[in-house]
C-alpha cells in the first residue's frame, strides 16, 4: 500500500501540510520562579477552569485577570471574574473591565453554549471586591510598566484589549513575555466553517495582533479539540471535595449537556485551559511553527486563521513564521492536570 505522509492508502498529495513539531518559544514558569501572567478573558466555561488553573499552578504567578464581551456581555463577564476569584481563593488578583465587543462591525456572543451569565446555571457568591476603575487595557499597561520582568498574557476570548493595548501602548509591546493564544484553527472553525469564535468575535483585532511582532502561541482548535473532559472527569473534579473542584464539575457538566445535545458526543473540549497550561508545563502541548494571517474580508471565510507552514511556499511568499500553533496533547494527561489543579484550590 501506498504512504505518503504518514496518511495510508493514498498516493496523492494530501490537501493540507502537517508542519512537523519544533521547540517552544513560549516562556516557562517554574514554582522557584514563578512567570508572571494576565489571563484577558471572557468567562465562560472553559474560562473559568483556566482561570483556575492558573489560581492553582505554582509555577504561574497571576498577576490580573481583564475582561472583554464575547462568551456574555462583558458585565457578566466581570462579575464571573470577581466571583470566580473570590471562589477560588484569590481575592488579591485584580479585575478590569474592558471592551463590550469588537472594534468594527457586530458584537458577537455565545449564549447558546455557555448561558447568558457565562457560567450556565452555576451561581458563585459575591466577591468583596470590585473591578478596577481604569479598565482593562490601563490596567494592563500599568502591570507591563511597573512589573520588574516582562509580563506573558493568556489572552483566551475575543482580541479586541490586546489590539487596543498594541495600538494605544505601542512603547510597551515590548514589555510582553509572550501572548498564549486561544483561538483559531489550522483547519475548519466551530462558529463557521473557516473561522473559530474568538477571532470571529473580531478578526480586526486579531490581524493587529498577529500582525504585531509579539511572540505568540496561538492554542487552536487543532489542539484544544484534544483537551477533552467528559462524564468520568467531572465524577473526578467533585471528588477532589473542594468547593473549587464542585464548581468546576458544574460548570464542565453543563458544556456535555449541549455537546451530548448537539453532537451527540460524550466529551466537551475545555479551550482556554490550553493556552495557560502552556505555560505551566513545558511538555504538555506540541507546537509547529507557521505564518498565521487572518482573514478580514466579509465573506465566507471572514475570520479563518491561514496557516502556513508548507517551507516552499513560505519561501515563494516571503512570509515569515509569525506563530507557533498547537498540534498535539495528551487528553488523560490534560485531565489530569485539572483534577489535580482543582484538589489545591479551597
Ligand atoms: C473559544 O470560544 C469560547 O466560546 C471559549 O471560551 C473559547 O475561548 C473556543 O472557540
Ligand atoms: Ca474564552
Amino acid at each position: 500500500m501506498t504512504v505518503r505522509y504518514g496518511v495510508p492508502g493514498i498516493s496523492a498529495r494530501p490537501t493540507w501540510f502537517p508542519a512537523p513539531a519544533v521547540a517552544r518559544t513560549a516562556p516557562l514558569g517554574a514554582t522557584k520562579k514563578p512567570l508572571p501572567l494576565i489571563i484577558d478573558s471572557d468567562p465562560g466555561l472553559d474560562d473559568a477552569l483556566a482561570i483556575g488553573l492558573a489560581c492553582a499552578r505554582p509555577e504561574l504567578d497571576l498577576l490580573a485577570v481583564t475582561t472583554v464581551g464575547g462568551n456574555a456581555d462583558v458585565r457578566h463577564c466581570t462579575e464571573n471574574a470577581l466571583r470566580l476569584l473570590h471562589r477560588y481563593g484569590r481575592d488579591d488578583v485584580p479585575v478590569a473591565e474592558g471592551a463590550a465587543g469588537a472594534i468594527l462591525g457586530e458584537v458577537i456572543r455565545a449564549p447558546e453554549i455557555h448561558g447568558v451569565s457565562g457560567i450556565g446555571n452555576t451561581v458563585l457568591d459575591p466577591s468583596p471586591n470590585a473591578a478596577r476603575a481604569e479598565g482593562a487595557v490601563e490596567l494592563i499597561a500599568s502591570i507591563l510598566r511597573s512589573h520588574p520582568e516582562k509580563v506573558a498574557i493568556a489572552p483566551v476570548g475575543p482580541l479586541t484589549n490586546i489590539a487596543l493595548l498594541i495600538r494605544l501602548h505601542p512603547e510597551l509591546v515590548d514589555r510582553i513575555a509572550h501572548l498564549s493564544i486561544m483561538g483559531g484553527s489550522i483547519g475548519e472553525g466551530n462558529k463557521t466553517v473557516s473561522a473559530e469564535f474568538n477571532i470571529y468575535a473580531d478578526p480586526e483585532a486579531a490581524d493587529v495582533v498577529f500582525r504585531s511582532g509579539i511572540q505568540i502561541t496561538m492554542m487552536g482548535l487543532d489542539v484544544t479539540h484534544q483537551a477533552l473532559l467528559d462524564g468520568a472527569a467531572v465524577e473526578r473534579l467533585r471528588k477532589t471535595d473542594t468547593a473549587s473542584g464542585g464548581v468546576a464539575a458544574d460548570l464542565v457538566d453543563f458544556a456535555l449537556a449541549r455537546e451530548r445535545a448537539w453532537y451527540d458526543a460524550p466529551a466537551a473540549a475545555i479551550h482556554d485551559a490550553v493556552a495557560v497550561a502552556h505555560l505551566a508545563i513545558g511538555d504538555l502541548v506540541s507546537v509547529a511553527e507557521y505564518h498565521v494571517e487572518v482573514d478580514v474580508t466579509h465573506g465566507p471565510a471572514r475570520g479563518r486563521t491561514v496557516c502556513e507552514g508548507y517551507p516552499r511556499r513560505l519561501a515563494r511568499s516571503g512570509q515569515v513564521v509569525n506563530a507557533q500553533v498547537g498540534i498535539h496533547l495528551d487528553p488523560k494527561r490534560f485531565e489530569d492536570v485539572l483534577v489535580d489543579a482543582y484538589a489545591r484550590l479551597p
